[in-house]
């Protein structure tokens, strides 16, 4: 399976922040947005990932990222050159794609809790045996502000409506998509909506409507933040500043899981951590590799 991350748009909720930069490129607590996506994309084992932004950003998110050869992996960059809707992100990704079962994940979006390697390769499995797609449905406080998906008595989902106005579950539709072989066909078939976009909710619907949608929920005790305003920025740091703090890990840290899933050797993840000086950053990845670190 390949994954794409799309980590463009126009960032104007968080403004002046994102004036000269793409959002994804601001820090959460001690690393650069993108590094979190990029770690959960890593973890259900993907190597190939297509990463999507804007004309201007595209050339710095490749400045910090490469070509992903120090994480033992793939990464191809693409320019989406206006911000027309998620769903055009397996659009642009076709020729990358081709074919083959994608999973997308929004470069805004941050996931931790325990046993997600097995959700995801679950959500990986369920796309390539079963030819099904799979999102990941989340309590939320504030469900109009997301994709919103209805359940009946038994969980099986009745709906997926985008931002409702009156919203039929608190069960909001994260940022991560697993799709089976031709989803940029179904993509090419959705119809901009009438804020003008090509949403990812109108694709889930034509999934859903096939009988071909799985909706895995992410219980208590498992976090997922969108930071794309000011105030869930700023509660992302908080929260990744006071789980490794307390727990002296460190959340999301693509080199870490590259090591830890045997895409790169220790030797190679000390030469990683070199290139992050001396920062507690480097200084987490050496003692990884030194094995003061356990898993
Ligand atoms: O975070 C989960 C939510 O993400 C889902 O529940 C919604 O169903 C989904 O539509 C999306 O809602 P947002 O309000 O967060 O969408 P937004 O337009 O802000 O775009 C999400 C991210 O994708 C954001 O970081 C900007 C980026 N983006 C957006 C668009 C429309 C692009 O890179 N290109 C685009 O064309």
């Amino acid at each position: 399976m390949k994954g794409i991350i799309l980590a463009g748009g126009g960032g104007t909720r968080l403004y002046p922040l994102t004036k000269v930069t793409v959002k994804q490129l601001l820090p959460v607590y001690d690393k650069p947005m993108i590094y979190y996506p990029l770690s959960t994309l890593m973890l259900s084992g993907i190597r190939d990932i297509l990463i999507i932004s804007t004309p201007a950003d595209t050339p710095r998110l490749q400045a910090l990222l490469g070509d992903g050869s120090q994480f033992g992996i793939r990464l191809s960059y693409c320019v989406q050159p206006s911000p027309d809707g998620l769903a055009q992100a397996f659009i642009l990704g076709e020729a990358f794609l081709n074919g083959e079962a994608g999973a997308m994940i929004l470069g805004d979006n941050i996931f931790y809790g325990n046993g997600f390697r097995t959700m995801l390769q679950a959500a990986e499995r369920n796309a390539e045996e079963n030819g099904r797609a799979t999102v990941f449905g989340c309590c939320v406080p504030d469900p109009q502000r997301f994709g919103v998906v209805a359940f009946d008595k038994d969980w099986k989902a009745l709906s997926i409506e985008e931002k409702p106005a009156a919203p039929k579950s608190n069960y909001a539709v994260t940022g991560l998509y697993f799709y089976p072989a031709g989803v940029s066909d179904r993509a090419k078939e959705v119809r901009p909506s009438a804020r003008g976009e090509l949403e990812i909710t109108t694709l889930n619907e034509r999934y859903l409507a096939d009988g071909l949608l799985d909706v895995q929920l992410l219980g208590r005790g498992f976090a997922w933040m969108d930071a794309g305003t000011v105030d869930s920025l700023l509660a992302a740091a908080n929260f990744v500043e006071m789980v490794q703090k307390r727990q002296g890990i460190v959340i999301s840290a693509p080199e870490e899981v590259a090591y830890i899933n045997g895409f790169i050797t220790a030797r190679q993840l000390l030469d990683a951590a070199a290139l992050y000086g001396s920062s507690p950053y480097g200084a987490h990845l050496r003692s990884v590799a030194e094995g003061k670190v356990r898993y």
